[in-house]
């Protein structure tokens, strides 16, 4: 009878079962309540998310880098599963509040977290490459959604503008992708920034961007997509993942009168450090 051959697994330390589980290319994902320091943020993921992903595009010890790192939820789950990390952040209070959560989660992990690296800089991602910063084995990020927090009409801007303390852009900061009002210009220097991690990007490395089309005055704007294409010209583009909220209350958009969705979904776009390959 043939043996089995033993799983050699050269990407990460999962088991077989959690490998094929972090496979299917859709995924709802109901995270724990926010901390009421981070809730300022107006678009933070979850470090439980961070987490599932950091897991499978890493080993222990290697370094995770995100140039837009808010307020600190990809450093925070790379303290967790023993991963070195590196956060880049434009908005000073941001940096000082990851920097803050960073400190606190390290203190609660003990002595598994002491020795890793977790570290905010306060910077333009834009630039990156004058940051001397080491060889990188995985880039998690999110970008701004455009200059979307400034559609006053937006549902969730209509609920955070009753709660004091919340912010509702990211900051008034021109060098802030956020407010960018072209949309080609807004793509075209995002692009620039994730193209430069050519640079510092292990080969074969991953990286991964969570990202939504934009709906924005009855058109669509295919940011997922956009920037998957264009992207694709740095990195060889994997596929995405679809994550799914389902704990979102629905709006009646269009009722009676035109098709308008609900978009309760993000992709989580996969590129690979290496060299395109033609059709
Ligand atoms: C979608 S949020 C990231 C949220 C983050 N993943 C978290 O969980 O907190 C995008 C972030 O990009 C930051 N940002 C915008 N333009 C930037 C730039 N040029 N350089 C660095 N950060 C920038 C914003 O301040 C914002 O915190």
């Amino acid at each position: 009878m043939a043996r089995k051959r033993p799983f050699r697994n050269r990407l990460n330390e999962l088991s077989p079962k959690e490998w094929i589980k972090f496979q299917k290319s859709w995924f709802i994902h109901t995270p724990p309540p926010r901390d009421r320091r981070v809730k300022r943020h107006p678009a933070k993921f979850p470090e439980t998310l961070a987490q599932e992903f950091v897991e499978f595009f890493t080993k222990s010890g290697e370094t995770v880098l995100d140039p837009m790192v808010g307020t600190g939820s990809t450093l925070c789950a790379c303290l967790r599963t023993g991963r070195h990390s590196i956060g880049i952040e434009l908005n000073a209070d941001y940096a000082q509040t990851a920097a803050q959560v960073v400190d606190e989660e390290r203190e609660r992990l003990g002595e598994p977290a002491a020795s890793l690296r977790a570290e905010v800089i306060n910077r333009d991602a834009a630039d990156l490459l004058e940051l001397d910063l080491p060889m990188i084995d995985y880039v998690f990020t999110s970008p701004p959604y455009w200059d979307m927090l400034h559609a006053r009409g937006a549902e969730t801007q209509k609920r955070r503008r009753h709660v004091a303390d919340l912010d509702l852009t990211y900051s008034e900061d021109p060098a802030d992708l956020g407010n960018i009002h072209d949309y080609e210009e807004f793509l075209r220097r995002l692009t620039t920034i994730y193209a430069s991690l050519t640079d510092i990007l292990r080969p074969k490395a991953y990286l991964t961007i969570i990202v939504k089309n934009i709906k924005k005055g009855g058109k669509i704007y295919p940011l997922a997509w956009d920037l998957a294409r264009e992207l694709g010209q740095s990195f060889t583009l994997k596929d995405e993942r679809i994550w799914c909220q389902d704990d979102i209350r629905l709006a009646p958009y269009g009722m009676g009168n035109a098709w308008v969705s609900n978009t309760f979904h993000h992709y989580c776009l996969q590129f690979r450090h290496e060299p395109p390959t033609s059709p």
